[in-house]
Order: C-alpha cells, then sequence, then structure tokens
C-alpha cells in the first residue's frame, strides 16, 4: 500500500479511485508545514497555492515518486529539484481550458462594458436614474480580440469572441503554435492594435513581467486588458498606473501576483473588474481536475508512465 498525501479536500469520487486503487490517503494537517508531513508519503497532491519547493520535495526522502499537481500550471513546484531527486511532477492540462476561456469571456465582457463600476454604484446607492451618457463602454462586437499566447485556452477564447462577431488576432512564443500566420502579429502589434488583450501563457521566467507600464502604453486607451493566467506575468503596479491615469480603459483580472492580497491600488482602479482566481472553478471542471491528477499518481506508483508528466526542465 501506498501512502498519499493530499493538501486540498478531494471529490469523493476522486479519493474513491486512490482508495479502490490500495492507497492510504491523508489529508495534510493545516496546523503544520507540508514539509514536516511529507516524510513518509509515497505521492504528494498538491494544489497551486501549495510551494512545492527543494525542501519539500526533500522532506519526501527519497521515498516520494510523484507530485501530482491538480492544475494545469505547475509554477509552484520547483521542477530543477524534482528532476535532481528523481521526482515525477504532473499537471492536469487540457480540462480546464473551456471554463477558463468561458470566464476570460466573461471578463472581457465585463471590463468592455464597465459593469463592476456600474454595479458598486447601484449598490452604494450612487446610481440617480437612468441617464444617456451613463456608464458609457465598448462593444466587443466588431471590436479586435487580441490573444497572447495561441495554446488551448486562447483558442478557446477565440472561438467565443468569433461567435460574438470579433476580429482576432494572436501572438505566440512558441514556433510550435504558429499555425494561423494570416491573424498572427508581434506582441508590440498585437498590443497597439486589439481592443481586447486576453493573455494565456504560463508563468516562467520568459513571461514574468511580460506587460509593464511600456506595453500598457502601447494599448490603445479605449482597451482593456484581460488576465486569467498567472498574476504576475503583469506588473501590477504598472497597470493600476495605467487604470488611473486613463492610460487604457479597463481591465479584467482573475489572478495576481501575491495572491490572495490584491494591490490596493487596484482595489480602487476604475475600470478594473477583480475575480479571486475562479477560472477553472466549476463543478465539472475541478472534478475532472481531481480525477485527472488522481490517476496520475495511481500511473506513477504502479510504474507506469502517467498521462501528464511535466516536461523536463530545460537543463
Ligand atoms: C490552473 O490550473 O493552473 C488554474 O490556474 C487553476 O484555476
Amino acid at each position: 500500500m501506498s501512502h498519499v498525501l493530499v493538501t486540498a479536500r478531494l471529490p469523493d469520487e476522486a479519493l474513491g479511485l486512490l482508495e479502490a486503487a490500495g492507497h492510504e490517503v491523508t489529508l495534510l494537517d493545516g496546523d503544520g508545514s507540508l514539509t514536516s508531513q511529507v516524510a513518509g508519503a509515497d505521492a504528494l497532491m498538491s494544489v497551486l497555492t501549495d510551494r512545492v519547493d527543494r525542501d519539500v520535495l526533500a522532506a519526501g526522502g527519497g521515498r516520494l515518486v510523484v507530485v501530482a499537481n491538480v492544475a494545469a500550471g505547475y509554477d509552484n513546484i520547483d521542477l530543477v529539484a524534482a528532476e535532481e531527486l528523481g521526482i515525477t511532477v504532473c499537471n492536469t492540462p487540457g480540462i480546464l481550458d473551456e471554463s477558463t476561456a468561458e470566464l476570460a469571456f466573461a471578463l472581457a465582457l465585463m471590463a468592455r462594458r464597465r459593469t463592476t463600476d456600474a454595479e458598486a454604484a447601484l449598490r452604494s446607492g450612487t446610481w440617480d436614474g437612468w441617464a444617456l451618457d451613463g456608464f458609457l463602454g465598448h462593444d466587443l462586437h466588431g471590436a479586435t480580440m487580441g490573444i497572447v499566447g495561441w495554446g488551448r485556452i486562447g483558442r478557446a477564447v477565440a472561438r467565443r469572441a468569433e461567435a460574438f462577431g470579433m476580429r482576432i488576432l494572436h501572438t505566440s512564443r512558441r514556433p510550435a503554435d504558429t499555425d494561423d500566420p494570416a491573424r498572427e502579429l508581434p506582441l508590440d502589434d498585437l498590443l497597439a492594435t486589439a481592443d481586447v488583450v486576453s493573455l494565456h501563457l504560463p508563468l516562467t521566467d520568459d513571461t514574468r513581467g511580460l506587460v509593464g507600464a511600456d506595453q500598457l502604453r502601447r494599448m490603445k486607451p479605449t482597451a482593456v486588458l484581460v488576465n486569467t493566467a498567472r498574476g504576475p506575468i503583469v506588473d501590477e503596479v504598472a497597470l493600476a498606473d495605467a487604470l488611473h491615469d486613463g492610460v487604457i480603459f479597463g481591465a479584467g483580472l482573475d489572478v495576481f501576483t501575491d495572491e490572495p492580497k490584491v494591490h490596493e491600488h487596484l482595489l480602487t482602479a476604475p475600470g478594473a473588474v477583480l475575480l479571486p482566481h475562479i477560472g477553472s472553478a466549476t463543478v465539472r471542471t475541478r472534478t475532472a481536475m481531481a480525477r485527472t491528477a488522481v490517476h496520475n499518481v495511481i500511473d506513477v506508483l504502479a510504474g507506469r508512465p502517467p498521462a501528464h508528466a511535466v516536461p523536463r526542465s530545460p537543463s
């Protein structure tokens, strides 16, 4: 029997799969550290808020063989240390694409139509009735959607945008994704042309701080930025300044640099639609993510290659 440490309560269905495979499951005790509790575990099932660093992995003491993140992203895990220690890292790609695209699209719609500012006025009692020039926003229909990161989620956003009568542009940092050259633009050109700039990139050394003051200044004053990827891809202070100074029209953010903290200038920024990292938060998607992560664990513990091993870190 193998011992699986899980850091978040899994849906019963996923837990049942582990138990049916003969594994013993322990839920992390929130009062203790991950490092102190991982000793003795053969597998660790983590979520994106767990920092699975070298100390945690080393505390696995040679027994730990797999870390299965219940997430598509894996920037919370030290891949170099995992590789050195012979620990397989798995994720859950391809499952949350539609849910995340749906939320990105909702944020685009809300930011373009100023729904957060409008709702805040209503709730605070400062709305004084319909006005011809009240809460004027911009249509999505006929506008240009600029997708940064032409992977599965970016393409799922594009399908929704097409249904809204939008023109699609995209940029990709991976040559393998350049299968639609007619609509592909360098990032700077996309920023200058798009009415909605939606980010769909993993957080890496290359993408950290990708959108800063210079990039925001390239955007149209009527444009909105949408981020459902990872907070640190955007310089939050620069974004808050851009919103306060009217450099861009709005932003729809589901992710932040220092979650669950949100920069105070963003909280007060006009045109900011802010959500607490709920891109994949539907019952169906989260259940499927947990099920997939469990299958990854079961496969590694059985000595089989898992369906979703994260590629080894570049040496
Ligand atoms: C992921 O899986 O990386 C998402 O951010 C979770 O919503």
